[in-house]
């Protein structure tokens, strides 16, 4: 999807000198994110402001993403989050250097809201335009920690859409060593969470009930947990919910599910799913750190803010002298802020292909390893 596919994203030789300022644009799903990172003329990026609006409150009525209402809330928010940002960080519209935004993958008319826009302030400024691979972003969000990681490190991506196993030996230098078959472990909270009769989207939810609840209590699958390589299968953990609920006679009866007494057999439920999630995606990390030899992890993506998977991964590593990363809890779902830094870190590597074209195109489905 492009309007001038030939030119799109061809190395140009903007003239780019640092210091220089970039305004990130994040909109490939349900989060419109605004940005501005500062590349300083020595040293690391640093985040001058961010800002973000969740379509979470408008969505909950449909029980999941509805994607043309998703592009049409990105229009009503981008432009008033852009000037948030100018304003909370003090610059102004002239001191852009670079308009990076999300390229793919994602929602394609949630992306052109975001390119388009990207591509409109970038014509204007006659500034260079970068587009991001969204799971770059999540990727490297980390680096925005009060613990940024080194490379190299195994990266562990679980986001809605995601769940990728990655060998990061630098900025542009990603090799898959295993991905989910089916489901990502975000659509397996999402897609358990609904069948339970919980509120969109289901990952915050479910994982708030299982706390008071018996991980033990349900005997559920552990997918692909002895398959001997790093693939992950979710979709079958949904079924085994599914079956459970058919069981109790609660399928698609929101009054049942809803029932005070049903609540502490949902929230068994709920530790045993999550259980059964944390426990595949633990052992799979455990076992990439083996056969790659690293003694890095970087968790990234939505899931990575799940903390029984934290306390899990934290306490498996400790054991073996294995130092893992996170980003900031706020930064763990969608935002302008890591898209705004992939474009930092890029520039920074010497690897941005930034265009001058005034065009632009997304990619609702791009493979980060083919970038
Ligand atoms: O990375 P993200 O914001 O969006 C995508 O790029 O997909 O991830 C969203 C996913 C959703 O599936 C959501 O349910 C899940 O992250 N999520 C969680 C938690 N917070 C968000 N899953 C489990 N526990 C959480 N605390
Ligand atoms: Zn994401």
């Amino acid at each position: 999807m492009s309007s001038t596919p030939a030119t799109l994203n061809a190395p140009v030789s903007a003239d780019l000198k640092r210091p220089c300022l970039i305004l990130g644009v994040e909109s490939s799903c349900d989060e419109t994110g605004l940005a501005l990172v500062q590349l300083p003329a020595e040293g690391e990026p640093r985040l001058l402001a961010h800002a973000l609006h969740s379509q979470i409150d408008m969505h909950q009525a449909y029980g999941g993403v509805v994607p043309e209402l998703a592009s049409r809330d990105h229009i009503r928010r981008v432009i008033p989050l852009a000037r948030q940002v100018l304003a909370e960080s003090g610059q102004t519209l002239a001191d852009i250097d670079v308009v990076a935004y999300t390229r793919g993958p994602g929602l394609a008319g949630a992306l052109l809201v975001g390119a388009g826009m990207a591509c409109a302030l970038g014509t204007a400024l006659n500034k260079p335009l970068l587009g991001v691979h969204h799971l770059e972003g999540h990727l490297l969000s980390p680096f925005l920690s009060v613990d940024p990681p080194e490379f190299p490190f195994v990266a562990l991506l679980v986001s809605g859409g995601h769940t990728q196993l990655m060998r990061v030996d630098g900025v542009g230098r990603y090799e898959m060593l295993g991905e989910t078959v089916d489901d990502a472990a975000g659509e397996a909270f999402d897609k358990s969470a609904k069948l339970m009769g919980l509120p969109y989207p289901g990952g915050p939810h479910l994982s708030r009930l299982a706390e008071s609840g018996d991980p033990k209590a349900f005997e559920l699958p552990r997918p692909m947990l002895h398959s001997g390589n790093l693939d992950f299968s979710f979709a079958g953990l949904k079924t085994a919910v599914r079956t459970h609920l058919v069981r109790l006679g609660w399928l698609d009866r929101p009054d049942l599910l809803a029932a005070p007494e049903a609540q502490p057999v949902l929230a068994n439920l709920a530790a045993s799913a999550q259980g059964a999630i944390v426990e595949v995606l633990v052992k799979k990390v455990l076992l990439a750190l083996k056969s790659t030899g690293l003694k890095r992890v970087v968790v990234a993506g939505g899931v990575g803010a799940n903390r029984l998977l934290r306390a899990q991964l934290d306490q498996a590593c400790a054991r073996r002298q294995i130092r893992v990363h996170y980003p900031e809890m706020h930064l763990c779902t969608d935002n302008g802020a890591m898209i705004a830094l992939a474009a930092a870190m890029r520039i920074q590597s010497g690897q941005a292909r930034l265009s001058t074209e005034p065009s632009f195109d997304v990619k609702p489905r791009w493979d980060l390893s083919s970038i």
